[in-house]
């Protein structure tokens, strides 16, 4: 290849691109800076009328009659556990192969993370919810892994059976649907109100749409939704935005010792031009998964991501899982070949019970967990995202198939 941009390195043969390409970047357009801009000029920079608009506009997206933002998804899920008395002696039953806030929000309520086996789509087994329930249980908190849902059906019926509630973590997940309704919506598949379900998503920077850091709760339930609403900005009556403005009373009344985790206007007036952006990058995402999975249809050294038709993947993630034994290299060793032809990857997620934390205070030793383990050591997230071109995917997909190549077994 004569590309001026490309070098052969010494190490690969390949033709190696002069510019590193991150494993992750958000797409940020002119409308969302106006905005921003727009924001700051207003004088009204934090929890304002472009949050009350960002959770109506978001309410609206997944046909839910309550979102309530939050600064993180984190900061969702402690309030939504919050919300429903979690607290010391309680067991909440989640996976094990995901970010540590799910488990960690856990923790700071007192109670015990009982971390539970994924299958081969990452997604959490619900037979494995079911047997990890005690009469300690409290709360089942599944994750909709990499943008694609969990078998949701299945796990609220385990909900409805012993009679708990299911906070999501739909942090990946925003703009995905399960069974033909987006997740978050207050309907579940077969028509019946959710009554059981919460949904947390993330604006995290990598995530499918980004507000910088942020994060939205949905609920059908309107009192949870209050209760919500008031422990995440401290467990006050009135927020202040209505205390402020024109007619707004300066009185309120502390009713919980609540958190301090509004969102601001400024991540606002990034959210409400990235959601309407959203399913335009959903498009381009799925796109690219499908160029992703041609490319190595032909490759029996990786397998690539599964899906179901009863949902739809928004790929915020593309996790190739490695088949060991046809490899001379480990997966740390892979990843350094992708660094090393300038390409970003990471991994999602290193299981929460093989964190020195939760070996410590919980128990837990590798051999406990078997499948998220085994899947864990083959695991590599690939760039997957709209600012990348179609060369940038195509790039990737060349590199891996050199790998491969070079490392066959
Ligand atoms: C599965 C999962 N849950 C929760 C979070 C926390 O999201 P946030 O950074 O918005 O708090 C993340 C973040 O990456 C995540 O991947």
């Amino acid at each position: 290849m004569s590309d001026a941009r490309f070098a052969t390195d010494a190490r690969a043969r390949f033709p190696v691109r002069a510019e590193f390409l991150p494993y992750a970047l958000p797409s940020v357009g002119a409308e969302e800076i106006a905005e921003v801009v727009d924001t700051l000029r207003s004088g009204w920079v934090t929890t304002g009328p472009k949050v009350k608009r960002f959770e109506s506009m978001f309410a609206d997206y997944v046909q839910s009659a309550n979102a309530i933002s939050t600064n993180s998804c984190t900061a969702g899920l402690h309030t939504a556990l919050t919300a429903l008395h979690i607290g010391p002696g309680d067991e909440v039953v989640l996976p094990t192969l995901t970010f540590c806030a799910t488990a960690n929000v856990v923790v700071h309520l007192g109670a015990t993370p009982v971390l539970v086996d994924v299958g081969d789509d990452l997604n959490v087994m619900p037979e494995a919810i079911e047997a990890a329930i005690t009469h300690r249980t409290k709360a089942i908190v599944p994750v909709h892994f990499g943008g694609q849902a969990c078998d949701l059906e299945a796990i609220l019926a385990i909900a409805e059976r012993y009679r708990l509630p299911v906070v999501a973590d739909a942090a990946h997940a925003v703009g995905a649907t399960y069974r033909g309704r987006r997740l978050g919506c207050d309907r579940e598949a077969n028509g019946r109100v959710a009554s059981r379900l919460i949904s947390v998503f993330s604006f995290y920077a990598t995530k499918n749409m980004t507000t910088g850091e942020g994060g939205m709760i949905t609920t059908a339930d309107n009192e949870l939704a209050v209760r919500m609403r008031l422990l995440a900005l401290h467990g006050m009556s009135h927020d202040a935005w209505r205390r402020y403005s024109k007619g707004g009373a300066w009185s309120y009344e502390v009713v919980a010792a609540g958190f301090k985790y509004n969102m601001t206007d400024i991540q606002a007036a990034l959210g409400i031009h990235q959601l309407s952006k959203l399913n335009d990058f959903i498009a381009v995402r799925q796109r690219y998964a499908r160029l992703y999975d041609e490319a190595f249809a032909d490759l029996p050294e990786l397998a690539t991501p599964i899906t179901h038709a009863d949902r739809s993947h928004c790929y915020h993630l593309y996790v190739i899982r490695l088949d060991l034994s046809r490899l001379s290299i480990d997966r740390a060793q892979f990843i350094e070949e992708l660094t090393l032809r300038n390409v970003g990857a990471s991994v999602h997620f290193i299981p929460v019970h093989l964190h020195p934390f939760y070996r410590e205070h919980f128990g837990y030793r590798r051999g406990d967990i078997v499948g998220a383990e085994r899947t864990y050591d083959r695991i590599v997230s690939l760039p997957l995202y709209p600012r990348m071109t179609e060369r940038d995917v195509q790039y990737v997909a060349d590199v891996v198939r050199d790998i491969v190549t070079l490392h066959r077994r």
